[in-house]
């Protein structure tokens, strides 16, 4: 007699499948990301009809560019690459209460104003709640159809006879189908319900946008597989504590990948910010050590940040290296080049290193705006505040011109910063009014500035 299929444990992370519980995933390696699931119920035995294969040649009348649909929403528009794309399924991911139902009724509301037939649905609240908050951020005269429902099946069925341009299914966590046997919200659910309604917006042409909760280790919770299966992956980012937002595209078929948008949290919902440079340099004090300015490039448009460093005597036998907004590699990998290169050390002393305004930063461009703030923090030297800096560091001291040098000396400029430092053989054109200092290795740097 044939046995019950057997439950399966799949990897919240990876999705991998493994035959027993383990603490430690061996595909992705990560820890406590096990999760029964119970099986998948047996499909049809019978094969498929015959799927439509059509030469590419026919095909060639189409557009090259899909089309899209701007939503109004220039920071949103923006990093969706141009605007909406019908057919198409976008997640949404961030941490809970960060905003993005905030951000997704705003979303709608602006589709549905430009005429484009937009539903959302929630699973989370119920209608008198989404209906308040829709009336707290000024959106009661859009016309979006509103749903709270849970149940796929019910959704599907509304959504083929409504057939909107776009459905908002906040959030993918909370739906569940029938036919899977577990609890809303697991990996199997989940992933289950996201691929229903995937394959649901390229057959029906409605474009998806699912709301994913992150897990506490920044996974979209059940799990990578959904990033997968959508064409569009967006995260919607921002330190507790402040008001900035930031809706960043890790994957975007349609469109450039690592564009931002950059938004505020206000009492009245999501603010845009088009001019975000203006608004991270804002609050920055007087000129202080450990400070320095990095022009960057955030996907298509220059950002300026500021990179702000502690340096204090350390009372632990290993020092502290504590980083907010850059990867801590990074950091290591510019003190071991300070070190070995420029002969300053950093060993004995607690390093703090953190991008003002909640920011994340991970272009190897601010390399030298790193250096600069540590050895500024470390040296007790301000750097000049009309300055900027940009560069990559190589392991042997050397400064790699970057990326865009003309559209971050315009920022900068546009900014009132009126001097640069950054690699040798930069190509720049002028430098736009700005004072530009080319330097062709660390030590060279640490020479200028800080007069060693
Ligand atoms: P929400 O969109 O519900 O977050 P998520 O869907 O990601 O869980 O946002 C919740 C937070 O946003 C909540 O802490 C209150 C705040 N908020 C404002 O500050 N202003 C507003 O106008 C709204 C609607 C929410
Ligand atoms: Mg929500």
């Amino acid at each position: 007699m044939a046995k019950p299929p057997a439950h399966t444990f799949t990897c919240s992370a990876c999705g991998a499948v493994h035959k027993k519980w383990v603490g430690r995933c061996d595909a992705c390696g990560g820890w406590n990301t096990i999760a029964e699931e119970a099986p998948l119920s047996a499909g049809p035995k019978a094969l498929g009809a015959k799927g439509r294969a059509i030469p590419l040649t026919d095909l060639a009348t189409q557009e090259a560019a899909p089309p899209r649909a701007p939503s109004g929403m220039e920071e949103l528009d923006r990093v969706l690459g141009g605007g909406l794309v019908p057919a198409s399924a976008i997640l949404v991911g961030g941490d809970p209460g960060i905003g993005k139902s905030t951000l997704l009724l705003q979303a709608a509301a602006s589709f549905a104003r430009t005429g484009l037939k937009c539903m959302y649905i929630s699973g989370e609240e119920a209608a008198a709640q989404v209906q308040m908050r829709a009336a707290r951020l000024g959106l009661t005269d859009a016309p979006v159809i509103l749903g709270t429902e849970t149940n796929l099946r019910d959704i599907l069925t509304t959504l083929d006879a409504e057939r909107p341009a776009l459905a908002v299914i906040d959030s993918i966590q909370t739906m569940w189908l029938d036919t899977v046997d577990s609890a809303p919200g697991s990996v199997s659910q989940v992933r289950a319900a996201a691929h229903e309604l995937v394959t649901f917006a390229k057959r029906r042409g409605v474009a998806v946008v699912l709301v994913g909760h992150v897990t506490k280790e920044g996974q979209i919770a059940g799990p990578r597989v959904v990033e997968h299966m959508v064409d569009t992956v967006l995260y919607f980012e921002g330190e507790r504590g402040h008001q900035f937002r930031i809706l960043r595209a890790v994957k975007n078929r349609f469109g450039p990948a690592d564009e931002i948008g950059v938004f505020e949290m206000t009492g009245m919902g999501l603010a845009q910010v088009t001019n975000p440079s203006a608004l991270f340099l804002s609050d920055r004090d007087a000129p202080a050590p450990g400070s320095a300015v990095f022009a960057g490039i955030e996907g298509t448009r220059p950002v300026l940040t500021e990179i702000q460093a502690l340096v204090a005597p350390s009372t632990l036998g290993t020092p502290r290296r504590t980083v907010v907004g850059i990867d801590s590699g990074r950091l290591s990998t510019i003190l071991a080049v300070l070190e070995a290169r420029c002969a300053i050390p950093f060993a004995g002393l607690d390093v703090f290193l953190n991008v003002a305004g909640g920011m994340r930063v991970s272009e190897p461009a601010a390399d030298l705006a790193v250096a600069a703030a540590l050895l500024s923090a470390r040296e007790d030297v301000a750097i000049p505040p009309d300055m900027v800096l940009f560069g990559e560091i190589s392991l042997s001291g050397a400064l790699r011109p970057v990326t865009q040098t003309e559209n971050r000396l315009k920022e900068a400029s546009k900014l009132g910063f009126s001097q640069a430092a950054l690699p040798a053989r930069s190509k720049t054109g002028g430098g736009e009014g700005m004072r530009v200092r080319e330097m062709a290795d660390l030590t060279a740097f640490v020479g200028e500035m800080f007069g060693a």
